[in-house]
Formats: structure tokens, C-alpha cells, sequence
């Protein structure tokens, strides 16, 4: 089957290029609403696609909590007009004060952050506090993946310290699961009740004691199918990223995320021929993530069977049989394993409506710092 990604005006388009698709953008975001039960359960990340216009499509869809992990993220959004903003990053230093700032400069977004340290719950109920602000904080747990968090014996311990810091609201528990990332259904699912009633068993706990526990902020797009059936969680949100363009990567693994469409793909062209069976593409490093594994970074669409043997920071190198299909110039499209760095490799995404590129986006949260 031809692929839907061809354009009408490709031989008009430089390469290498980012291109998003609204209209699978779209599907995608009513895919999630419908798979979650409304949009009130979804707190989608914004990591994936930094940009204004397509938080203001999730907005559009009634989507009105948001995550982030940036300063800049959380800016984006708050340009988007997003009325609840998470970050779910550990603040310090400078972005202690950066988050005051930003909670004076954008006040029709409530922004909220995240802590896993007594230290940390101190550090901003200082800065806050001092400035007459407040915000809600979510005690960040560790649930296996052992990046962030706290353990449950030392959330138990720490929330009543958030609950008593002025400044800070408590705004109950984050919960992500990375590394729960098995193909089956059946073992994510496993995995994610097993987590849960630990930390249902907490937050019923310090509700007994008087601590409010509000919500619970679970997961990425892997566990989003188990997430989006537990609906007997009051306050449960479910926090996926990369469904709105998806990618090669979760799209070839995950059976079922079936429904969900990947929305971005990049344009290149064959470059070089170097050999009689090398094709070389203007693919490189700088163009397509290469977080993951060498020769798993991206799926040619339509292309001949090939190996693929090189990636420099300009070029990708394929080996095939069939060089002699293609030729220096020949438009290939490409979805990359890993949409979300690609993404911010580029300052700017097409637009592609109809088979024409009909505008541009500006990866707007690539940067570090926009204006706070
Ligand atoms: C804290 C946090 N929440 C949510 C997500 C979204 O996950 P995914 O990109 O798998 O949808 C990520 C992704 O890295 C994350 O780090």
C-alpha cells in the first residue's frame, strides 16, 4: 500500500525537513480522548512537539491540564493559553526562582511542579512564600524506573511536610512508569496494577490522616491503554507524549496503540550514490534522533530492502541491492524511531494539509529560555 505521507509539491520542499500532519494530529488527540473516557483524564506532555499550535489543537479537543518538562515548555504553553500546567522536572537553582517568575508574568495559567526531596519542598516554599505565591506541588514518586522520585516509605514522610509548607498546595502523587515498555498488553497491565496499589494504599493512608491526595499523574503513551481503563481512581490523569505525532518506534512495537497514527515524518533526499550498492540521503544526526541503537533510527517508507550501514552528522547510509532504483535527487520519506528529539533538532515544522505544505509551525520550547 502507498504510504499517506506524499505531497503534491515535494520537488518545492528543501530537505532534510520536519513535516506534521493536523489532520492525523487531530485523530490522534480524539483517538486518546475517547480511549482515556474525556478529556478531563488526560494531562498530555508537551516534550514531544514544543509548540503553541498544537497545544491550542489539544485545547480546542477540551484538553485543559498540561505537563512539561521545561521552563520554556511550561512558557509555551502558557502562550498557548493553557489554564493548568504541570512541571514534572525537579526545579533547582536558578529555575527555582525562574518558576516564580513565570507564575507572576502568565497569571491565567496555574502552574504546578513537582518534588522529591525535603530540601527541595523547602527551597519552594521559600521562593514562593517570600513572593506572596503559591503553587501545587505533586511529590514525585519512584515507582521502579529509578530516575526521580521517592520511594513510598519516603513519600509518607514528606507529604505531610509539603501539606504544612506555606506557599505549596499538596496536589497529591506523579507517577511514571518509563520503564514499563514490554510489547504485551498483558505484562504493561501487570506491571501498572502492581505499581498502583502501593501508592493507592499511600494516598489512602494520608487521606485517613487529613492530607488531601487530589490526583494521581500516571504514565506515558506505553502505559496509556492501562491507565486509560482505571477509572475508578478519582483524580487519575493520564500523562502520554509521544501519541500525538507517535513514531516508528512505539507505532512497530505496541499492538495496542493500533489506533494511533504517526504524524510527522521527514523529508530527505538521495545525496550520493558511492558505491554501486550504497545510497547515501541527507539524514543525518542533526535531522533524525539517534538515541536509538545504530541502524534502528528510522523507517524508510517505500524504499528498497536495505541495511542501513552509516549515520554522520549529515548523512545516511543505506546499503541495497536495488541501488540503481534511485538517483542523486530522488524525495524519500522517512518516520523517525524516536519522534521527540527529532523534533527538537529542528527550528521549525511544515505543515502539510491536502498534499501541500501550507504553513509552518516554530518548535517554539526547542530553546532553553524563551522569555523567563
Ligand atoms: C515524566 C514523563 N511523563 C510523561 C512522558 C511521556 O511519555 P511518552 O513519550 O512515552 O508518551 C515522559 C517521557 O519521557 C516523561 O518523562
Amino acid at each position: 500500500m502507498p504510504h499517506p505521507y506524499r505531497l503534491i509539491d515535494e520537488a518545492a520542499i528543501p530537505s532534510p525537513s520536519l513535516i506534521f500532519f493536523p489532520d492525523i494530529i487531530r485523530r490522534n488527540i480524539a483517538e486518546v480522548i475517547a480511549m482515556a473516557g474525556g478529556p478531563g483524564r488526560l494531562r498530555p506532555h508537551c516534550k514531544t512537539h514544543k509548540t503553541v499550535e498544537l497545544a491550542k489543537l489539544q485545547l480546542a479537543a477540551g484538553v485543559l491540564k498540561h505537563k512539561c518538562a521545561t521552563i520554556a515548555e511550561a512558557e509555551m504553553l502558557a502562550i498557548a493559553d493553557a489554564p493548568e500546567v504541570l512541571i514534572a522536572y525537579p526545579l533547582v537553582g536558578p529555575n527555582l526562582h525562574r518558576f516564580a517568575k513565570l507564575i507572576r508574568k502568565y497569571p491565567r495559567t496555574e502552574f504546578g511542579a513537582i518534588a522529591d526531596d525535603p530540601a527541595m519542598v523547602k527551597a519552594l516554599s521559600e521562593v514562593l512564600a517570600s513572593q506572596g505565591l503559591s503553587a501545587e506541588i505533586l511529590v514525585d514518586l519512584n515507582v521502579g524506573q529509578d530516575r526521580t522520585g521517592i520511594d513510598l516509605a519516603g513519600a509518607a514522610e514528606l507529604y505531610p511536610l509539603l501539606v504544612r509548607s506555606p506557599g505549596l498546595r499538596p496536589g497529591g502523587f506523579h507517577v511514571y512508569d518509563g520503564h514499563n515498555n514490554m510489547e504485551h498488553h498483558e505484562d504493561r497491565e501487570a506491571a501498572v496494577r502492581a505499581l498502583l496499589t502501593p501508592v493507592l494504599a499511600l494516598r489512602a493512608k494520608l487521606e485517613r490522616a487529613g492530607f488531601p491526595v487530589p490526583r494521581v499523574v500516571c504514565g506515558g503513551t506505553p502505559s496509556f491503554p492501562i491507565y486509560a481503563t482505571i477509572r475508578d481512581v478519582p483524580g487519575l490523569e493520564c500523562s502520554p507524549g509521544t501519541y500525538v505525532l507517535q513514531d516508528y518506534g512505539y507505532g512497530s512495537k505496541y499492538a495496542d496503540l493500533g489506533a494511533i497514527t504517526p504524524a510527522a515524518v521527514l523529508l530527505t533526499r538521495v545525496i550520493s550514490k558511492p558505491t554501486a550498492n550504497r545510497v547515501t540521503l541527507d539524514l543525518g544526526t542533526k535531522a533524525v534522533a539517534s538515541d536509538p541503537p545504530a541502524g534502528k533510527r528510522v523507517h524508510l517508507l517505500e524504499f528498497a530492502p536495505h541495511t542501513p550501514v552509516g549515520h554522520n552528522e549529515e548523512h545516511y547510509i543505506v546499503e541495497t541491492a536495488h541501488a540503481d532504483r534511485y538517483r542523486p535527487g530522488d524525495v524519500v520519506y522517512a518516520l523517525p524511531a524516536h519522534i521527540c528529539p527529532t523534533v527538537a533538532l529542528h527550528k521549525e515544522a511544515l505543515i502539510a494539509e491536502n498534499g501541500l505544505i501550507t504553513g509552518t509551525w516554530p518548535i517554539l520550547a526547542r530553546d532553553r529560555v524563551l522569555t523567563v
